[in-house]
């Protein structure tokens, strides 16, 4: 595991830190939105993609909502063209079903294979994680019977980006993942699930959020799954 706290991660990024032209894919939605004010307050430019080209909330100059479909390779290929990453906080929304999120890793991948951008850093599902060597969180017999399906979909969409040449980094949260503090601090792992002194597997959509733009902007996680909780 490898522990971050706000101030390290802070000089890690004045090393590397340039400013990028991210395409952000799901900005609307609850985990992109908060993507989205971490790479803003890191003075990074941000297009932002929902299927309607609206997005709420967002006031900055460095932001643009565009409208595009994740799961048409043609709206990515043309959509990622000039930027320097694209970003997915991608999710099934309430009108989709749970295996659209296989469509989109299908079609992302292929729509970035027409263009120069290789680098692409994914909101995965916890359920890929390992809980011990060889045992994946979705086959404990914990795991929630109504998160199977989505959870099995977003193993599969992992499926799709790691067999693919682009330099991916699949960014897979802790077990419970919510609205909640932005404190900087947050501990990585390299495919296992992560969990803290007191057994929980938690991490907020805000410090989720700090840890996808450090992934961003530093390449040691190419071709990685990383797991990233307290
Ligand atoms: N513990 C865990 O493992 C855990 C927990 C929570 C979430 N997650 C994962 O994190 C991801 C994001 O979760 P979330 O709660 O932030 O999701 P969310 O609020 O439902 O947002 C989904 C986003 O995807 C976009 N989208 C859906 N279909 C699209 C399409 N065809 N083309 C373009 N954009 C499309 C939506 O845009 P529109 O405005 O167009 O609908 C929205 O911005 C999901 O993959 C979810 O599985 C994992």
């Amino acid at each position: 595991m490898t522990a971050v706290s706000d101030e390290q991660s802070t000089e890690l990024l004045t090393e590397h830190r340039h400013t990028m032209h991210v395409l952000l894919f799901g900005a609307s939605g609850r985990i992109g939105r908060r993507i989205t004010d971490e790479l803003l307050s890191r003075d990074h430019e941000v297009t932002g993609v929902s299927r309607s080209g609206d997005i709420e909330g967002v006031d900055d100059p460095d932001f643009e909502a565009v409208a595009g479909d994740a799961t048409d390779p043609n709206d990515v290929a043309a959509l990622a063209e000039g930027h320097d990453a694209v970003a997915s906080a991608l999710g099934p929304s309430e009108d989709e079903g749970v295996d659209v999120l296989v469509e989109m890793a299908e079609a992302v991948v292929e729509g970035l294979q027409e263009t120069g951008v290789d680098r692409l850093v994914w909101t995965g599902g916890a359920g890929v994680l390992e809980v011990a060597p060889g045992t994946r969180l979705v086959d404990t017999e914990e795991f929630p019977d109504e998160w199977e399906p989505v959870a099995r979909a977003a193993i599969d969409a992992y499926g799709v980006i790691e067999s693919s040449a682009l330099d991916w980094t699949y960014l897979a949260p802790a077990a419970l993942i919510e609205p909640g503090e932005r404190t900087g601090e947050y501990r990585t792992s390299d495919g296992e699930l992560v969990v803290d002194d007191d057994g929980d597997s938690y991490i907020s959509m805000e410090d989720f959020a700090v840890a996808f733009v450090d992934e961003l902007e530093n390449e040691e996680g190419v071709r990685t799954l990383r797991g990233v909780g307290y």
